[in-house]
């Protein structure tokens, strides 16, 4: 039976190490003996036992050696060592704790303390055991779900998002694009990558609202009647409408929600003020803009990155944050940011 305990135990002491060794396998325990420290280390590292009962006093290396050396290799740092020695000043066997040892016996000892203690320290290390293994089989498993969910997540919005550029193909990839700028932005900014990746989702989703706004509307060339526009306007509201009942861990709707909001209030579609209106919404602001005026429509030619930059860096903390003008046009200007789809 080898399921009592695979025990090491070590002892210069030819007597010493038989005595031990023979009342360890009378009481059922796996034994494996070593009668030097280098032996000893040599035999754990090949085949780490699940206690080790280790004599201080030895040539060469001491057990307190043996202990430092199985604590500092992974394959055996976690194995408990119990000191078994005729040392019985106190300060020796501080020493001895400080160096990771769980327990010390004092030889002569009593067949029976050190079977109990012998005893302890292999359920204590065996529950241990047992508990990291579960903490790690459930951390890895919550990683795998929650991956696969951010995966499908990412799948249903991109499906989502082109069901409308279907209808719209003046702003095909438009959402893609914007996803791309604000992310770059957010990056930036040094947000952190949960926040990042919640403003990609709504990103790319931002106009989803369109799709309840009349196709002949979206497609049409040319200006565009107040009552035409104001259609247009409430595809913020109706982008909300859609989103708001998917259990997102981000803002999503809200952010949807807020894309054309302005910080002096003059956005829609509730006129909110600089500190009401979300971060996130404010960098898809910003890179919706830049994004729509770089872009050509059938219906006129695009504006160019020189007009997109000036607009916004005009309407810095007027319309648009500054910070987030700022960074995006560093990354024009500066760092050669293009839109690669
Ligand atoms: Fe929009």
């Amino acid at each position: 039976m080898t399921d009592k305990g695979k025990i090491l135990v070590v002892d210069d002491t030819p007597a010493s190490l038989r005595l031990l060794t023979d009342i360890l396998k009378a009481e059922g325990y796996e034994v494996r003996s070593a009668i030097s420290g280098e032996l000893a280390l040599r035999a754990a590292t090949s085949n780490p036992p699940e206690l080790v009962l280790l004599d201080i006093r030895m040539p060469e290396m001491d057990g307190y050696e043996v202990c430092r050396r199985l604590k500092a290799q992974p394959a055996t740092s976690n194995v408990p060592v119990i000191f078994v020695s005729a040392v019985s000043e106190s300060d020796e066997k501080v020493q001895g704790f400080e160096i990771g040892a769980v327990d010390f016996v004092t030889k002569p000892y009593q067949r029976n303390e050190l079977m109990a203690r012998v005893h302890t320290h292999l359920e204590l290390n065996r529950l241990r055991n047992h508990l990291e293994d579960l903490v790690g089989e459930r951390t890895a498993e919550l990683k795998e779900s929650e991956k696969k969910l951010r995966t499908s997540l990412l799948d249903s919005i991109t499906a989502l998002a082109a069901t409308v550029e279907m209808r719209d193909p003046y702003t095909a990839g438009h959402q893609r694009r914007v996803a791309q700028l604000a992310v770059a932005i957010a990056k930036d900014l040094q947000l952190p990558e949960e926040q990042i990746e919640g403003i990609h989702l709504a990103s790319v989703v931002h106009d989803v609202g369109k799709i309840r706004v009349p196709a002949e509307i979206l497609n049409k060339p040319g200006r565009l009647t107040a009552l035409e526009f104001s259609l247009i306007k409430e595809h913020a509201q109706n982008g909300h409408e859609i989103l708001k009942t998917i259990n997102f861990p981000w803002p999503i709707a809200q952010i949807v929600l807020q894309h054309h909001e302005r910080l002096d209030g003059s956005g829609y579609p509730q006129a909110l003020k600089s500190d009401q209106i979300l971060l996130e919404a404010k960098i898809i602001a910003v890179a919706d803009v830049v994004e729509s005026m770089i872009s050509h429509r059938p219906y006129r030619p695009g504006f160019g990155l020189e007009a997109a930059l000036d607009e916004i860096e005009l309407n810095k903390g007027k319309f648009f944050d500054s910070a987030v003008v700022e960074v995006c046009i560093k990354l024009f200007r500066e760092q050669g940011f293009n839109f690669s789809i």
